[in-house]
Formats: structure tokens, C-alpha cells, sequence
């Protein structure tokens, strides 16, 4: 099992999940982080730790969410790997909940 990123995150990064990972499974794209569903130990920690609830269990993936689970495991082989907290950008909060960010993400 794995931890997965999803949708929220776009535009939020908000980097809290990033410092408390035991293994270092964060990778850091231009404006949204995945997980590495080989890395992942499934220790939960990450999960309450996003300001943007943009985390879950592959188990427990809200509706609409499931690509995440695929798109985590493609991207996090093309990013690098991240292992502390940067600044959130300054319009995070905006576009926290917004709906449709996936077309948003930059690869
Ligand atoms: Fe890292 Fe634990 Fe989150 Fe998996 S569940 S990404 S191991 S903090
Ligand atoms: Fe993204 Fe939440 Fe981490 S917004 S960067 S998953 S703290």
C-alpha cells in the first residue's frame, strides 16, 4: 500500500508532508509534490500534516482521485526527490479547494 498525493496539492505545495516522511518519498515538481509508491511505508504521518487535505491512502482515494495513484508512481520517477520544507507560494491559499487543477499541473 501506499500514500498518495492528489489534486489539491496543484498550486498549494504547501511542503508541511516533506519533513516528516521517515524514508524520504516526497519528489518535488514545479508546483505540486507526489509520493513514490515503491519508497512509501505506509506510516501515515504524512496525511495529517497537509494544511490542503491533499493526501490519502490508496485504500481510501476520494472519487475522482484515482489517477493519482498512477500519476504519483510516473512522476515521482521524473522529479527529484525533496527532503525539506521550502516556501509555499504566496498564492497558495487561493487556490486551495479550487475544482479542475489538474490542468494546472506543470511537469
Ligand atoms: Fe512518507 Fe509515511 Fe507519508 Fe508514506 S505515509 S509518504 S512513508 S510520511
Ligand atoms: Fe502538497 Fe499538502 Fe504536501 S499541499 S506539498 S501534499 S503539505
Amino acid at each position: 500500500m501506499t500514500f498518495v498525493v492528489t489534486e489539491n496539492c496543484i498550486k498549494c505545495k504547501y511542503m508541511d508532508c516533506v519533513e516528516v516522511c521517515p524514508v524520504d518519498c516526497f519528489h518535488e515538481g514545479p508546483n505540486m509534490l507526489v509520493i513514490d509508491p515503491d519508497e512509501c511505508i505506509d506510516c501515515t504521518l504524512c496525511e495529517p500534516e497537509c494544511p490542503a487535505e491533499a493526501i490519502f491512502s490508496e485504500e481510501e482515494l476520494p472519487d475522482g482521485q484515482q489517477d493519482f495513484l498512477k500519476l504519483n508512481g510516473e512522476l515521482a520517477k521524473q522529479w527529484p526527490v525533496i527532503t525539506e520544507k521550502k516556501d509555499a507560494p504566496d498564492d497558495a491559499k487561493e487556490w486551495d479547494g479550487r475544482p479542475g487543477k489538474l490542468a494546472h499541473l506543470e511537469r
